[in-house]
């Protein structure tokens, strides 16, 4: 944009409609200042004391003038407003069909999970052309995810998930940052997108994925924790079957219905007697302090694989 090496680049569907919005604010935004700043001084020089005995003229209201300067910011803040509202609606509404991916942050350090198995740090490989969700947490302190070439960013906070979306339209590499302060390395925690063709990106997808992909590695954690002896059918059922639970309606023991997401099944793996599904005791142990985050993820898509129905976001 007008070759400024202070803008960043523009690689997703969305840098377009941030940049006019931007451009449109810093337009009004100019225009009013020096609109201000010339009337200030036009009116300093006209209307100067010009003997010493002068006295200014009491002005006593101006309908006209009041009604104008109230109705015109009013309709360009309305503007703004609706404006913003539509890009906003745009970025908080990803498409049916994503690429997921989990991204957690560490002082300092952002870890990034694919569904496939693949583990990256500091290192985000996408697709060109394909809308990608990351669905995001923090282990310790607050962070902030931010790919300005995508115009993207977001709080990442321990203790729930969020998600930001994209899709980026060239390929390259491009920044990410930490954007909030979150301690002394909080400058050098930076990586790189790397935007890649889709067959390239599919060769780098089947390059190496050692223990398959995260729902079998939840699979596998869900037997090493016994959750299998309690949330599954037979005289030893304790806890509800888990089969087609992400994505639906739960009742709770005092009647309130949720829906089953990543932030329920987190919270339920780590304080259980939050939340109890209705007909069933508070008997789980939790598991808060005995899963890490990266093992929370892989126990919540093996949920997610069980429910074909449920499940949110495409497979690349
Ligand atoms: Cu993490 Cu700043």
């Amino acid at each position: 944009m007008f070759g400024l090496p202070l803008f960043p680049e523009s690689a997703s569907t969305i840098a377009s409609e941030v940049d006019a919005l931007f451009f449109f604010l810093l337009g009004i935004s100019g225009f009013f200042s020096l609109l201000i700043a010339g009337l200030i001084v036009t009116f300093a020089i006209k209307y100067r004391r010009r003997k010493a005995d002068d006295v200014g003229t009491q002005v006593h209201g101006g309908l006209l003038l009041e009604v104008v300067w109230t109705v015109i910011p009013l309709l360009i803040t309305m503007v703004i407003f609706f404006w913003g509202a539509k890009v906003y609606f745009v970025m908080a509404s990803p498409p049916e069909e994503t690429i997921n991916m989990y991204v957690v942050g560490k002082q300092w350090m952002w870890k990034v999970q694919h569904i496939t198995g693949q583990r990256e740090i500091n290192q985000l490989h996408v697709p060109v052309g394909r809308p990608v969700k990351l669905i995001m947490t923090s282990e310790d302190v607050l962070h902030d995810f931010s790919i300005p070439a995508f115009r993207v960013k977001a709080d990442v906070i321990p203790g729930r998930f969020v998600e930001i979306w994209f899709e980026p339209t060239k390929p390259g590499t491009y920044q990410i940052f930490c954007a909030e302060y979150c301690g002394t390395q909080h400058s050098g925690m930076t990586g790189q997108v790397v935007v890649m063709e889709p067959v390239a990106y599919q060769t780098w997808l089947s390059g190496g994925a050692p223990e398959g992909s995260l729902a079998s590695t939840g699979e596998r954690l869900f037997t090493e924790l016994a959750c299998n002896t309690c949330h599954r059918p037979g005289s030893q059922q304790r806890g509800p079957i888990l089969n087609n639970v992400f994505g639906s309606q739960v009742t709770l023991a005092d009647g309130t219905m949720l829906t089953a997401d990543e932030g329920y099944i987190r919270e339920s793996i780590l304080m259980p007697a939050a939340k109890i599904t209705a007909g069933y005791q508070p008997v789980m142990p939790a598991f808060q302090g005995l899963v890490s985050e990266e093992q929370l993820l892989a126990l919540i898509e093996y949920i997610k694989s069980l429910s074909p129905q449920g499940q949110e976001g495409a497979q690349p």
